[in-house]
């Protein structure tokens, strides 16, 4: 697949070199072609490319918005015509909502006119994105979102970091729910003190994969 990922830190670089590692070609998208704190993971993988932030969405069919909740408002003017894009939102507000709205899909949503938002990899720490294995097991994630065919594109890119599974949460209205977990995974790591290397996994009983 073809992925502009808008947000270059931890979050965003992390995506970036799994997803390379899995063979997608990735556009790592930025208000301006300084490509020099990002030399090394670009001298890491051919794959991982930079362009102005436009010309990143351009070039591709899914968009990973990592970047603060506080440029959403900022982003979404940017990228131009996301209609026919899937957006995956990995955006955590933590009381720093995107006014008027209460989340950042909503947001997006009503900012670039774009209804194909999956929320995704926002209730798990950078150290599980780069890293879901566990000893022998792999951890799981989650997303919420109202296209059932992007959200297979979503799943397979779950699998691709690593994920044993990626748990459909239901639609956008169970938006609120993932961000409602990514507090009590970061209530664990951080509050309670456990630490980031901490991944949540379900058991299920009967039901195939
Ligand atoms: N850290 C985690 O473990 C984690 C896990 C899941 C989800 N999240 C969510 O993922 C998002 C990113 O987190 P992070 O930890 O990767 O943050 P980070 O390391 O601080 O990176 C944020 C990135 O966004 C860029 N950015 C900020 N404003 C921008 C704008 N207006 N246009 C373009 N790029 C902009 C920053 O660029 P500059 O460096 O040039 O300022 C930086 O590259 C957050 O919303 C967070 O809630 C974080």
């Amino acid at each position: 697949m073809k992925i502009a990922i808008i947000g270059t830190g931890q979050v965003g670089i992390s995506l970036a070199k799994g997803w390379a590692k899995a063979g997608h070609e990735i556009y790592l998208g930025l208000k301006k072609l300084n490509t020099q704190k990002l030399q090394t993971v670009l001298n890491l993988n051919e794959r991982i490319v930079v362009r102005l932030i436009p010309d990143a969405v351009i070039e591709s069919n899914i968009i990973v918005m990592a970047m603060p909740p506080e440029s959403v408002k900022e982003i979404s003017e940017l990228v131009g015509e996301i209609r026919d894009k899937v957006v995956i939102d990995t955006i955590n507000s933590i009381m720093n909502y995107p006014e008027p709205y209460y989340s950042t899909a909503e947001a997006i949503k009503a900012w670039t006119g774009c209804e194909r938002i999956i929320k995704c990899f926002n209730t798990t720490g950078v150290e599980n994105l780069s890293n879901p294995l566990y000893d022998n097991s792999k951890i799981d994630t989650f997303m919420a979102g109202d296209n059932e065919d992007d959200k297979m594109i979503v799943k397979q890119l779950a699998y691709d970091l690593g994920f044993e599974e990626c748990y459909d949460c239901g639609g956008f209205d169970k938006i609120p729910l993932l961000e409602s977990m990514a507090l009590f995974w970061m209530n664990l790591a951080f509050m309670q003190g456990y630490g980031p290397d901490i991944g949540l996994k379900v058991l299920q009983r009967g039901f195939p994969r």
